[in-house]
């Protein structure tokens, strides 16, 4: 008989295993005793996605919520993370992004209209971060869209950063830190400055699939609000990743530009699990989970 979540404390069945044959599931995220000491059963996540930043209303900063900058701000958060930088400070700004690096020591990183910006170490660009030695660095990062977003939604309860490369990663963490503070899951597209792009609304649905898989698999109910709606019918209108990036701006500015490399790497699913989550005091980094 198939065990149910509760059998477990509460641990999220990873999409594609069989209940109880995975050591993942013996070293839950979050501890049994978290889940014995409260009574309560989580009947429904409500999962909505802001196409453009300015739907992020005030109201969503009770919620946990999962930025998407699929090309390419997400995909090189979780690429540096997952190679082992250890800080990546997310700067609106390239003017405090160079001020920051040369006090701290930091690798500097960043575009404007997808070029890398004069001076600076590398790019936001995946394929860069994989040919630079990263591990154990702080790096900052400064990008269009990407990190003014991060900016802007900065008060949620808590901001995590997501696309293909994580997927499963960061919807299991989105689900288990949702049923953790009893709240929903907002997922927030980049755009591009506050316009809607397709890259970002076709990830945002593959996530609302992958969110509504997991909960299956752990009698999670899922409300699926009429943004996740649509951004699910986005998703299943192409046939693939790259012919969603291909039909996108932002897909077509990429290969413009030369960066052929990024356009294919972004479209990895789940080749990474680091799950970055965003930290504040007088600046914002991520880290990860
Ligand atoms: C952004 O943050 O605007 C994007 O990630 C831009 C890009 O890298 O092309």
């Amino acid at each position: 008989p198939t065990r149910r979540s509760s059998d477990l404390g509460g641990a999220i069945f990873k999409k594609g295993e069989q209940p109880g044959m995975n050591s993942w599931l013996h070293e839950p995220l979050v501890r049994k005793e978290h889940f014995k000491k409260r009574s309560y059963r989580m009947d429904e996540v409500k999962l909505r996605v802001a196409f453009t930043p300015p739907d992020f209303h005030a109201k969503w900063n009770e919620l946990i919520c999962v930025v998407v900058d699929v090309l390419r701000a997400s995909s090189t958060i979780v690429t540096l993370l997952e190679n082992g930088c250890q800080q990546v400070y997310t700067l609106a700004s390239a003017s405090d992004s160079r001020a920051l690096s040369r006090k701290q020591d930091y690798i500097l990183a960043g575009e404007r209209n997808g070029l890398t910006l004069p001076g600076f170490d590398m790019g936001n660009s995946p394929c860069e971060v994989l040919i630079n030695d990263v591990a154990e660095k702080g790096v900052v990062l400064t990008t269009t869209n990407g990190t003014r977003v991060i900016k802007k939604v900065s008060g949620a309860r808590k901001v995590l950063i997501g696309c293909f490369l994580n997927a499963q990663a960061c919807c299991e963490r989105a689900l288990l830190l949702a049923r953790e503070y009893k709240t929903g899951i907002g997922i927030i597209c980049a755009a591009e400055k506050n316009a809607f792009v397709l890259d970002d609304a076709f990830c945002a649905g593959f996530l609302v699939e992958e969110i509504l898989q997991i909960a299956g698999l752990n009698s999670i109910n899922i409300e699926l609000l009429d943004s996740a709606q649509a951004a699910r019918r986005i998703y299943h209108g192409y046939p693939d990743i790259l012919s969603a990036f291909r039909a996108s701006n932002s897909g077509q500015r990429l290969l413009s530009i030369g960066r052929e490399d990024d356009f294919r790497f972004c479209s990895n699913v789940d080749i990474f699990t680091s799950v970055p989550v965003l930290y504040q005091n007088s600046y914002f980094w991520c880290e990860s989970l």
